[in-house]
């Protein structure tokens, strides 16, 4: 069947055409109907069904006879080391890791922090939650104690699973230390931690609170897999909103399953036995769905990849994994293809390794710019497919579906939309616009299976933040056209997130950090273009009036406290001090017409501004500060 038809046979009838793609999941119970949609605009899928997304990941696989297969391969180039776990391994530490934490009291909707580098201890701790119906929420560890403590207090876990460290390149991240100040800072306690200690840094033990990741599974019964109901939360994932607290996007277990196992074979063309790696972080939703879950659920290997595109050791990394591990499908962020491309222009580390196992490179999490698309299908000689989601859909919206068929490749376009998603690109007023017209993205309700249903506990700012503005449709939050071929481009994005080296960030978050400082009066942070990592955070301060610290000595210390209160991955590292912002005369900061100066583009002066003079103010300062940027 083609794409066309595909996408026709689910616009038809999206209940026969989710029910036939749950035929691929093992279910206690199977689901009488798709779509639940008696709370509308809040859905469910399979809501009637009993499943167990650890069963589905790990257990079929091991009784039909693929217990012998590696599940998970963990490549460290940062400890040099190298290790394999079968199936039916999975199996067995998982169940022994969720006896345990039955055995201390977790339970099925238990909330269970994760705070790991990337380990296949990581997987495991999920899967065991899984396996338990508690519903984990994996914090990325380049997240600052503040961060962590207000997920805590947020989702209020009965027991937090951390590493001793994490491992950073030159660098060990203290993840203990880190996750004793969230403990302490956030007002509600977890009941226990389990600590996996790392040879790297061993950690010391909080008694009483603190169990070891072996010891406390020391004779413990293993636990077998507990079937809940499809629409029982799988898992919570904070993602950056537009101010400092973020918002915690459910995942119900079974539309994920249903969705992740679609995907897979039709997204990514990967069926069981093959190799599928996915160079992401745990610590976000590339991680959920396509190092942990989705491979696992196809019944295919996964790569737990510690180490960075350059530099661990050169920019040969990723091919020398592919070569090794025999990966077929190959998942990265535009920005580490740029990092290896900077490192190796003429891609003469690739010709030192045999890539002949590897079908396509998929990118995501940022916009995928041409110029870098073309360099990796020239140098790889494979279909490089850019597609386009989100933390709150947790599958492709838009995407080259190479497993049904590979359609010709836009640069610069993540391509079609997939089933599932009716996308609309919308005028102010929530009028669909003719094609090749930018406007605001928007999916026609309900979203489909695997998508978020709500925020954890927050049913009313889910409204808010994503139903509102377009009655009868999800706002995504990016803007962008469809061309008359149907192909999607992405352009910007509507509200004050960033996208800094695929990792989606807060302005508002950073601006709240910079206002803490007793010497600002005023602030604004926008994102400025970056030839690396697409964008970067760049910091406007106005000082109060009489305040003794020199304006350098501000600076330095806003960059501080934002690695100290938010962490490193912010990579907030350059600040400027301008009189005044430019502002409309009700007082919003004109944060788009900045970006606009610092990148050095043409830009109209609002009609509503305040004062233009502002404007060249701003332009005076950012020239001072090397704005804009020569972009290599
Ligand atoms: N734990 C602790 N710290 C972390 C971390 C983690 N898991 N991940 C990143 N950091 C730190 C980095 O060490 C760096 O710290 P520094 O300021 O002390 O140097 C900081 O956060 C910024 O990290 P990053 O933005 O990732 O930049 P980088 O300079 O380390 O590497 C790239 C640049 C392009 C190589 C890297 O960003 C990359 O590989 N990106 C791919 C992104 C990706 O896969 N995104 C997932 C979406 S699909
Ligand atoms: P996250 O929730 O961290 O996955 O970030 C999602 C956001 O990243 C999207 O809303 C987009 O703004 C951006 N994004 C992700 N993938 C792409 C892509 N392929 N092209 C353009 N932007 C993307």
């Amino acid at each position: 069947m083609t794409y066309a038809e595909t996408y026709a046979r689910w616009k038809r009838d999206p209940e026969a055409f989710w029910m036939d793609a749950a035929k691929a999941i093992d279910w206690d119970r199977p689901p009488s109907r798709a779509l639940f949609d008696d709370d509308a605009p809040l859905y469910k899928w399979f809501a009637d069904a009993r499943v167990n997304a650890c069963w589905n990941a790990v257990d079929r696989h091991v009784e039909s006879g693929r217990g012998d297969q590696l599940a998970i391969i963990h490549d460290s180039p940062i400890t040099h080391s190298t290790k394999g776990i079968t199936y039916r391994e999975l199996q067995t530490r998982v169940a022994s890791l969720a006896g345990a934490l039955r055995a201390k009291g977790v339970g099925k909707g238990d909330r269970v922090i994760i705070y790991m580098p990337m380990v296949p201890e990581a997987l495991e701790a999920m899967l065991a939650c899984s396996r338990l119906g508690a519903i984990h929420s994996v914090v990325f560890g380049g997240f600052a104690a503040h961060e962590l403590a207000v997920r805590i207090d947020d989702c209020q876990p009965r027991a937090i699973i951390a590493a001793s460290c994490g491992l950073e390149p030159g660098r060990v991240v203290h993840y203990k230390p880190l996750l004793d100040r969230a403990i302490e800072q956030a007002t509600h306690k977890p009941d226990f931690c389990v600590i996996f200690q790392r040879e790297q840094e061993v950690a010391r033990l909080v008694e009483g609170r603190d169990v070891a990741w072996h010891a406390f599974q020391y004779g413990v019964e293993p636990a077998e897999c507990v079937p809940v109901e499809g629409n029982h939360p799988h898992y919570i994932l904070y993602t950056s909103g537009t101010t400092g607290q973020p918002k915690g996007v459910v995942r119900h277990t079974a539309g994920h399953l249903v969705a992740l196992s679609w995907s897979m074979k039709n997204i990514y063309g990967i069926d069981a036995g093959d190799v599928f790696w996915a160079a992401s972080d745990v610590g976000w939703v590339v991680g959920h769905s396509y190092i942990c879950y989705g491979p696992l659920i196809a019944g295919a290997t996964t790569i737990v990849f510690e180490g960075k595109p350059v530099g661990t050791p050169d920019a040969g990394t990723f091919w020398r994994v592919i070569q090794n591990h025999k990966v077929k499908s190959f998942f990265s962020a535009p920005t580490a293809i740029r990092a290896v491309r900077r490192e190796d222009p003429e891609g003469e580390l690739i010709k030192d390794y045999n890539l002949r196992s590897l079908q396509a490179l998929f990118l995501a999490g940022e916009r995928a710019d041409p110029d870098t698309v073309q360099w990796a299908e020239e140098k790889l000689r494979v279909p490089v497919i850019d597609h386009w989601w989100q933390t709150e859909t947790g599958w492709p919206i838009v995407a080259n579906p190479f497993g049904i068929e590979p359609l010709p490749v836009k640069r610069g376009s993540p391509s079609v939309v997939m089933p599932g998603y009716d996308v609309q690109v919308l005028d102010e007023g929530g009028s669909p616009l003719p094609a090749g017209t930018l406007g605001a993205i928007a999916v026609r309700l309900p979203l489909p299976p695997g998508t978020l249903p709500s925020l954890w506990n927050a049913d009313d700012r889910f409204r808010q933040a994503y139903l509102t503005t377009f009655p009868g449709y999800y706002e995504t939050g990016d803007a962008g056209y469809i061309d008359a071929d149907g192909y999607l481009y992405i352009m910007a994005r509507t509200d004050d997130v960033i996208n800094v080296a695929g990792h989606r960030l807060s302005t508002g978050a950073m601006e709240e950090v910079l206002a803490a400082h007793p010497a600002v009066a005023e602030c604004a942070v926008i994102g400025v273009a970056d030839s690396l990592k697409g964008q970067m955070p760049l910091g406007f301060l106005c000082l109060k009036r009489g305040v003794s610290q020199s304006p350098d000595e501000v600076q330095k210390e806003v960059v501080r406290m934002v690695r100290d209160r938010i962490g490193p991955v912010a990579a907030f590292k350059t600040a400027v001090v301008v009189d005044r912002l430019p502002k409309t005369r009700s007082g919003k900061i004109l944060r788009a017409t900045m970006a606009k100066i610092a990148d050095g583009q043409d830009f109209k002066t609002p009609a509503t501004i305040d004062d233009p003079a502002v404007l060249d103010e701003i332009g005076a300062v950012l020239k001072g500060a090397g704005y804009p940027a020569a972009q290599a």
